[in-house]
């Protein structure tokens, strides 16, 4: 893996209090980067930006942000322009996910959740992703989810916004081709995160044995990204999971995976 090209590079990372996000963090100021950490909890930003100085010397920038707003993510793009810092690698990492029956979740949680997961990655990457071609230079990672490779019954929305992430972060890395910018997604399935306690399900039995590690996952991710691959989905299971739901008809899937994440 070509692991000199980030030594110095700045890397923003949103999502960056919990999860995915500090692991992604944590592999990138490995690598040399330095890091923009944004999320809203600023109390966890400013351990993670502790930690990562006294392990990795590295030095960062935590900036708390409520991504759902609209004009959050173009004050971010103006805030680090202020700050003179060219960013060179961008992880739309944010996200939540809302479990139940479409129609008993309130429109307002469901907007929010649209608003993370599709909107704020859209205009992120496409405010960074513009500056980067200008500088011939740079990564972006999409954070997916194997949720977006069938219809999912109890997270119908979630699953659809990550079927969105997958093919917007797809068919840009086409339009990439030749800039020396490139856009990977990564589809992880059930990692140990907040993410369950957010979105409201209890574990279930499949994501009690095909639940991954957050460190691994995020490494699966970043080793993706620097080998500029448009797509990664974590782990052999998902993987098969994957390649599975693309064979059966939509109509299967769906019934499967009701059966799968339904709780009790
Ligand atoms: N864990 C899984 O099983 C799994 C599987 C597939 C895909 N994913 C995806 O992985 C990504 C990371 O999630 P995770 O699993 O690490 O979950 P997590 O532990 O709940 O972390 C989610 C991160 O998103 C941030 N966030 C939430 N709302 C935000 C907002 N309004 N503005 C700014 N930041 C916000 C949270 O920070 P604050 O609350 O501090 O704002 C937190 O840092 C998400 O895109 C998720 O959809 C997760």
């Amino acid at each position: 893996m070509a692991l000199a090209p980030l030594t110095g590079r700045t890397a923003v990372i949103t999502g960056a209090s919990s999860g995915l996000g500090v692991d992604f963090a944590r592999e990138l100021a490995a690598l040399g980067c330095r890091l923009v950490l944004v999320a809203r909890r600023e109390d966890r930003l400013k351990a993670l930006q502790a930690e990562l100085k006294e392990k990795h010397q590295a030095d960062s920038v935590v900036v708390a942000l409520d991504l759902t707003d609209a004009a959050a993510p173009q004050a971010l793009f103006d805030l680090l322009k202020q700050q003179r810092l060219q960013v060179d690698v961008l992880v739309n990492n944010a996200g939540f996910g809302l479990f139940g029956n479409e129609l008993d979740i309130p429109w307002d949680k469901t907007r929010q959740m649209l608003m993370l997961d599709i909107v704020a990655l859209t205009h992120l990457t496409k405010l960074f992703a513009r500056d980067m071609v200008k500088r011939g230079s740079g990564y972006i990672l999409q954070v997916a989810s194997i949720g977006a490779y069938q219809p999912s019954p109890t997270y119908a929305a979630y699953s659809a916004a990550k079927a969105y992430v997958l093919s917007f972060g797809q068919a840009l890395n086409y339009e990439l081709r030749g800039t020396g910018v490139s856009c990977t997604v990564v589809s992880p399935g059930v990692t140990a995160t907040e993410f369950l306690q957010v979105s409201g399900q209890k574990t279930t039995w499949f994501q009690r044995i095909t639940m991954m590690d957050s460190a691994a996952v995020a490494r699966i991710g970043i080793r993706a990204m620097l080998k500029r691959r448009y797509s990664v989905v974590t782990g052999w299971i998902n993987r098969l999971l994957t390649l599975t739901t693309r064979l059966s008809p939509a109509a299967a899937n769906a019934a499967i995976t009701y059966r799968l994440m339904k709780n009790a």
